[in-house]
């Protein structure tokens, strides 16, 4: 659970919980894009989001088992989701990992079908093609967030578009964009160019050391996109608290710190990294935005280990 605020203190959480699932509460409303869940902590989840976003049908993204726990009850209201999660006879053409299309989608074999909305982007790559048109979403003006469908990436095609998500909570302005897998940034991003508070990094312009070099596509992003703080994701390490099970996607980087600091490094003084780590409900004050850095000394023993 998320940590509670003292009384009289504004604040908000927010939780990287692995993978590309990121979850935010607020005082009147909640929600989380690609949750993505297992073991104890799947077993332990509960339907406590109004509303979920879908980037794409892969699995680490669109998990049935997951969404099985959370699209339920009284509170929960709608999973917007891409068109390949529904529509079996467009998902992606590819085998991936054990991502069964046949077995997880369409969604709705998992989610009934009136609690599930598809969307299309509304700010369109012209990277994926030209004069592209999408229908018209329903009205994504919600009573307590707006929500803005962004063109994301991956094995999208000009017909099968994927999705990332502006959602802007009204009660604080405080906005969050998730990618989705997004590989490659696309001019048509100058859209969001200051409105957005957090950008959920995934995928987009990270060089591995000695490797394949994409830098200039992270800060082309953030050049475009200009997001106030920036909070990687979308990889695994082996710390106590990542809770992805070892051997699924996506891979651990050898050294989390390095990683890290190798993207503040490269976007400078454009945007302000924010390290956190999988599974930890970080709590934000508001109106300053700061983080609440939370941490203590662990002993790991009481005498010198050597001594008998
Ligand atoms: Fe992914």
């Amino acid at each position: 659970m998320p940590p509670a605020a003292r009384a009289g203190e504004r604040s908000f959480q927010l939780r990287w919980s692995g993978c590309g699932s990121f979850e935010a509460r607020f005082a009147e409303v909640a929600f989380a894009f690609d949750p993505y869940f297992f073991d104890a902590e799947l077993r332990a989840a509960k339907p406590v989001y109004d509303y979920l976003f879908i980037s794409h049908e892969h699995f680490d993204h669109c998990h049935p088992p997951t969404l099985g726990r959370l699209c339920r009850g009284e509170r929960f209201e709608k999973l917007y989701v891409s068109p390949g999660c529904v529509n079996p006879a467009q998902p992606l053409a590819e085998v991936y990992g054990d991502a069964a299309f046949a077995r997880d989608l369409p969604i709705t074999r998992s989610i009934p079908a009136q609690r599930v909305q598809v969307v299309y982007p509304e700010v369109v790559s012209s990277l994926i093609g030209t004069g592209r048109r999408f229908p018209p979403n329903p009205a994504l003006d919600l009573e307590r967030i707006s929500v803005e469908v962004v063109e994301s990436g991956e094995n999208a095609t000009p017909d099968l578009p994927t999705c990332g998500y502006l959602v802007t909570e009204r009660e604080t302005s405080v906005s969050i964009y998730h990618t989705g897998d997004l590989h490659e940034p696309y001019p048509e991003l100058q859209a969001l160019a200051g409105r957005v508070d957090y950008l959920v990094h995934m995928k987009t312009g990270l060089t591995e050391w000695r490797g394949e070099e994409h830098t200039e596509r992270l800060l082309q992003l953030v050049d475009w996109v200009q997001p106030r703080f920036l909070i990687p994701t979308h990889y695994r390490t082996d710390r106590r608290s990542d809770p992805i099970p070892h051997g699924t996607w996506p891979p651990d980087v050898t050294d989390a710190n390095a990683f890290i600091e190798w993207i503040r490094a490269r976007v400078g003084n454009r945007t302000t990294v924010l390290p956190f780590t999988a599974g930890v409900w970080y709590e934000i004050a508001l109106p300053s935005l700061e983080v609440a850095w939370k941490w203590n000394w662990r002993p790991t023993w009481e005498a010198p280990p050597w001594r008998p």
